[in-house]
């Protein structure tokens, strides 16, 4: 996970693109709708986020869906979620099979998550389990300090002595060893944090801002972000080779 000897260049698009879909509250509060509408809203804006990422040649997409601070909304809310999310996997399983989609869902290790959640999870998960186009990874029930604290125990209860426990070692322990560091996050709404997002993958993100709330979210917004991030100069610690020779910077 760590090494960067195959750092994506600005000039590729990036490997690992994730969005923390965020606004969904506020833009029905703009139209005098329940929060709940602004949720089934985004649905939308989760199709066209899918479609745009596979379209651009993004290899993996995650997206933020449900974090563990979210029990902490009603419970009226909260449930409409649980529901919203089964709702998006019956509603785009097969299609997003069909575009060569694997989808994976990260985290869901709350015992509220009711049982029929689980189930749609697990078909989606299999149905779509050897797809190669792009991997979709939903983060539901994720919460990024637990996901580190998930590996560290994992390392204890196999035995991993402490000499041993390195970054690799670690990354290895994690839900999905294979998921890559993070490229670029792209947040809507205007806000600037990362809300315990893969706090472990992100460490060298490119990280982008955009105002527009989740629900009008559409292929343009992922373009525009993309294009930030052509344009950024990713060293990783290192001294750009034209700032070195003082032709630059
Ligand atoms: C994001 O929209 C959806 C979830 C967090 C599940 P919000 O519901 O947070 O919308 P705002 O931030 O209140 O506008
Ligand atoms: C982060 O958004 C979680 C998701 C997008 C699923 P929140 O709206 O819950 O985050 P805060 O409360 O603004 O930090
Ligand atoms: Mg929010």
């Amino acid at each position: 996970m760590f090494d960067r000897t195959e750092e994506p260049s600005v000039q590729c698009p990036p490997r690992h693109v994730a969005l923390i879909m965020d606004g969904n509250g506020r833009w029905a509060r703009e139209r005098e709708l329940e929060r709940i509408d602004g949720h089934s809203a985004g649905e939308e804006a989760i199709v066209a986020a899918v479609r745009a990422a596979r379209d651009s040649g993004i290899s993996w997409l995650s997206l933020f869906a449900f974090s563990t601070e979210n029990w902490r909304r009603p419970q009226d809310e909260v449930d409409f979620l649980m529901l919203f999310n089964q709702r998006v996997i019956r509603n785009n399983a097969s299609d997003w099979n069909e575009m060569g989609v694997r989808m994976r869902y990260l985290g869901k290790a709350d015992p509220r998550i009711p049982d029929f959640v689980h189930e749609d999870i697990a078909f989606a998960e299999h149905l779509t389990r050897h797809n190669t186009a792009m991997t979709l990874t939903m983060a539901f029930d994720h919460g990024g300090r637990r996901d580190v604290v998930r590996a560290a125990r994992s390392l204890i209860e196999h035995g991993v002595p402490a000499e041993q426990v390195t970054e690799d070692a670690l990354a290895g322990h994690m839900q999905y060893p294979d998921l890559p560091d993070i490229d670029l996050l792209v947040r809507s709404s205007g806000e600037h944090r990362l809300s315990n997002f893969m706090l472990w993958q992100a460490a060298y993100a490119e990280l982008v801002f955009l105002d527009v709330l989740w629900p009008d979210f559409r292929a343009e917004h992922l373009q525009q972000a993309l294009d930030v991030y052509q344009l950024r100069q990713r060293r990783f610690g290192k001294v750009p080779s034209a700032v070195a020779v003082g032709t630059r910077g």
